[in-house]
């Protein structure tokens, strides 16, 4: 059953998700060398019930943190720690918002220091990607239009999109159907309608797609671990331009 939002639904929808855009605009100018991702953490953690919101992920499935922080090979689920951020790292910051009944979702990685520029490109395709599936979030179009986009654009660039994760609808749940794969032909699974809240998030690896999980339950990392980068937005399918919740305004 996918839920159709209404406008007072999307409302709601719109303030939990501008905490999460701006949670992650804040982390832009927080990240940097030296700081441990506990530290991230906390940072995010603080800004966001500042501003009213409930850290979405802690208990989520008995995820112990109340973010995800995903370092270099690690894909996303990354837990924080005391690990300690260096010149040349590339970090995934997912984030969940739940206020007022409702979720946001949304992912960003920041390069610390200087990156090679290889990594560089990576970041650059993964974020295309992200745009390019959001385009096709439109009235009309079917969900693997969306999960088309993302794969083409990802491999033109000769990197790869992960299978294991995918992105969702999102709602009064966090993760309500339907599952967005960022792979596959077009013009498959169900057809979007205006009011479909869909979190849209490709996952690019620089080398190989697979990824495995680490003893800790949650890690996700690379198989062969090359980088991994992972954008996210929450957006609203309208009868023309799609509408991303997840941003500042
Ligand atoms: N954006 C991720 C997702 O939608 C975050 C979930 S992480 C968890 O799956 F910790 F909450 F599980
Ligand atoms: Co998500």
């Amino acid at each position: 059953m996918i839920y159709l939002k209404s406008p007072e639904e999307i409302e709601k929808m719109t303030r939990a998700c501008r905490i999460v855009a701006e949670v992650l605009e804040y982390l832009k100018g927080f990240v940097r060398m030296g700081i441990t991702t506990k530290e991230i953490e906390n940072f995010a953690e603080d800004r966001i019930r500042s501003l009213g919101g409930i850290p979405a992920f802690k208990g989520y499935r008995g995820y112990p943190a109340n973010i995800c922080i995903s370092v270099n090979e690690e894909v996303v689920h990354g837990i924080p720690s005391s690990r300690k951020l260096v010149e040349g790292d590339i970090v995934s910051i997912d984030l969940g918002v739940y206020m007022d009944g409702f979720y946001g979702d949304g992912a960003i990685t920041l390069s610390v220091g200087k990156i090679d520029e290889e990594t560089g490109k990576l970041l650059t395709a993964a974020e295309e990607a992200l745009y390019l599936g959001i385009d096709n979030a439109v009235e009309g179009k079917r969900i693997s239009d969306i999960s088309y986009a993302i794969q083409k654009h990802v491999e033109d660039k000769g990197f790869s999109v992960v299978r294991l994760f995918v992105g969702h609808g999102i709602g009064r749940e966090l993760h309500e159907e339907p599952q967005i794969p960022n792979y596959g032909a077009p013009g498959q699974g169900p057809r979007l309608k205006e009011g479909m809240t869909l979190a849209i998030e490709p996952m690019v690896n620089a080398g190989t797609h697979e990824v495995k999980i680490l003893s800790d339950g949650w890690t996700a990392v690379t198989g062969d671990g090359k980088k991994s980068a992972h954008f996210e937005h929450t957006v609203l399918v309208t009868s023309n331009k799609p509408r991303i919740l997840t941003k500042c305004n």
